[in-house]
């Protein structure tokens, strides 16, 4: 019998301090009118100092978690898909499965820039539909703030943080996510770049005087790329899920730039009313872009039982992914008690609390280790 991988919890989180583009033309070259007319960004959030890629990622988590009605020790695999992640290691989804209480899961983090959450949806979903794995939570989190030089117009007003995740599940009931396609072009790899910060070029004063830990991007190069991989990645889904393009209901874009997804509508054919746009709430979140506007769709009632969704993602690599849906979970709420309180906040917060003395109790492990280790070399007393 076939396995099927059906989304069952999704949840987002975007950081409460918004940044317009007013206030960004208070600081660099750049206008209001500009900013909207290029790209259609209005807003953008942006992390505080407190708030990181794995914070927002427990956020989305959590949510979404809550939404499936899963106990977290029923999860098999946390995925982070992420171009900023926490550290260069360990993995951030190492960080956001201690604090999920996911003890039973595996974690990774998956590069793929913006196209990281649909390569990483689809290697989920690979994954269940093999009977390899069960239950599966996918991240989408971002702080390009932290990469972004916010003195270069050319890409600051581009970028905003957040997080999106989702829950997958395995079923012998059709559905969900029915077909993927993925794709990359390495010789495009200087078009987007964070050069800085990794074995080639090592963090040191150099790399920051040259200003490499910022990234860097050909914005017309990518644009050129957008337009075209976008409608085409989408027909191949669409093509593999064995649907027409009039068949599909919500199309529902990496959110980079409104002109980049009005180019590929037009070449789909597909009415504005079949396309789900946010990007001028929340700019470019690259790998959260997608699962963010996931849960926004849901939330404005775009989604119902039985729809048929179309997912694109393109990014630095440069990479694209596509996955289509058909769309099988049952409305949020519909969760029992008893679930709920067993993935509640205090579930959460007890995983929190338990990560904690795991980390105290190797400190105080590795203190009286040593203090043995001194006692024992001591000459023995005459
Ligand atoms: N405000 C005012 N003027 C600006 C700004 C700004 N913020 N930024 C650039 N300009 C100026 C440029 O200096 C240039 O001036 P010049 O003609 O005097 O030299 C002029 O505007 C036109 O610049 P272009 O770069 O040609 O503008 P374009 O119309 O191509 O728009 C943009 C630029 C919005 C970046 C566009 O190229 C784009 O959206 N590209 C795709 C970017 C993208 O999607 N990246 C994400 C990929 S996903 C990932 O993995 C992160």
């Amino acid at each position: 019998m076939p396995r099927y991988a059906h989304i069952i919890g999704w949840g987002k989180y975007a950081p409460a301090n918004v940044v317009t583009n007013v206030d960004l033309a208070k600081k660099v070259d750049t206008t209001d009118e500009w900013i909207r007319e290029r790209t259609g960004i209005a807003q953008r959030h942006i992390a505080t100092e407190k708030e990181s890629t794995a914070l927002m990622a427990v956020h989305a988590a959590r949510d979404a978690i809550e939404r499936a009605d899963v106990d977290p020790r029923e999860i098999d695999l946390v995925i982070v898909a992420t171009a900023t992640p926490e550290y260069l290691f360990p993995a951030t989804a190492c960080l956001v499965q201690s604090a999920l209480g996911a003890e039973r899961a595996g974690a990774y983090d998956l590069e793929a820039g913006c196209s990281g959450f649909v390569y990483a949806l689809a290697t989920a979903a690979a994954m269940i539909r093999s009977e390899t794995f069960n239950t599966i939570v996918v991240i989408g989190s971002e702080t390009l703030s932290r990469v972004v030089d916010w003195k270069d117009r050319g890409t600051c007003v581009l970028f905003g943080d957040g997080a999106g995740a989702v829950v997958l599940r395995g079923s012998d009931a059709p559905g969900g996510v029915l077909a993927s396609t993925l794709g990359a072009d390495g010789s495009g790899g200087e078009l987007l770049i964070l050069p800085g910060g990794g074995a080639k070029h090592p963090a040191g004063p150099d790399t920051v005087l040259s200003k490499m830990h910022y990234l860097k991007m050909n914005g017309r190069e990518v644009y050129r790329f957008a337009t075209k991989i976008m409608a085409e990645a989408a027909k191949q889904v669409a093509a593999r899920a064995s649907w027409s393009l009039d068949q599909i209901d919500l199309f529902i874009p990496h959110q980079a730039n409104a002109r980049i997804i009005e180019s590929a509508a037009k070449a789909l054919k597909l009415p504005p009313e079949k396309i789900f746009v946010n990007l001028q709430n929340y700019g470019n979140t690259s790998a959260a872009s997608i699962p963010i506007a996931l849960c926004e769709a849901l939330a404005a009632g775009k989604i119902t039982a039985g729809a048929r969704l179309i997912l694109v993602g393109f990014g630095a690599g440069l990479t694209w992914a596509a996955c289509a849906v058909e769309w099988t979970a049952a409305k949020p709420g519909a969760a029992t008690l008893r679930h709920r309180v067993a993935t509640g906040k205090l579930r959460f917060a007890w995983a929190g609390i338990k990560s904690l003395g795991w980390q105290i109790s190797r400190h105080v492990d590795a203190v009286v280790s040593k203090v043995i280790d001194a006692v024992e070399k001591k000459p023995a007393a005459k």
